[in-house]
């Protein structure tokens, strides 16, 4: 049964499944999409993703999400609230990835800004994060678009990364 998180003006973001393995391989396997992570995925990793999102659910109540287009029904990418662990303090980050053939029409913006509006408003979270490696510019852009401000570049598993935050 489709689970539906949130809705906006163009997307559905709705729980994710099992069933939803292939179409997040298209952007697992697409190194474009993977630039900034440590590699692609195969199909065993996004199962490990699927369950490891299943594991945010289960555990925190959030996670990545699937978008949807609200009228077509295609299958756009993921944006969510995860976890993370920052310089040893929990923060909630809103997370992105869409398939590469729907990148530059702001779904990505439009799924982050609910997201940070559900933060906020449904979980009552009084601060969010976004952590996009320092030279992912599209990235960046989403978090300055969705109103967050860089507080400081870190470092993560050797990676320089740009801190964004929002608060309540
Ligand atoms: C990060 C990522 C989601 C950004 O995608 P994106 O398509 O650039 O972002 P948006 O969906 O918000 O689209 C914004 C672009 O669409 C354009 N646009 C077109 N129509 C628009 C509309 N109706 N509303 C808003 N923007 C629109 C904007 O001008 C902007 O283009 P610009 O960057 O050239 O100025 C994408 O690059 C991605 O999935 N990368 C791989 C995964 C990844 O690295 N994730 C981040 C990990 S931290």
């Amino acid at each position: 049964m489709t689970q539906i998180v949130l809705r906006t003006e163009r997307l559905i973001l709705r729980k994710m499944a099992i069933d939803d393995a292939d179409n997040l391989l298209e952007i697992f396997a697409d190194p474009k999409a993977m630039e900034y992570y440590p590699s692609t995925k195969n199909e065993k990793q996004t199962l490990q993703w699927i369950d490891w999102t299943l594991g945010n659910y289960e555990n925190h109540g959030v996670g990545l999400w699937i978008a949807e287009h609200k009228q077509t029904g295609e299958f756009l990418g993921q944006c969510g609230i995860v976890p993370q662990e920052v310089e040893g303090a929990s923060e909630m980050e809103i997370g992105y990835l869409f398939k590469r053939p729907v990148w530059g029409n702001g779904y990505a913006t439009e799924a982050a800004a609910a997201c940070k509006c559900y933060g906020f408003e449904s979980l009552n979270l009084k601060k969010i994060v976004s952590l996009p490696d320092a030279k992912n510019l599209p990235s960046r852009k989403v978090a300055e678009r969705i109103g967050m401000t860089l507080e400081k570049n870190i470092y993560k598993r050797g990676k320089e990364i740009a801190f964004y935050t929002v608060y309540r």
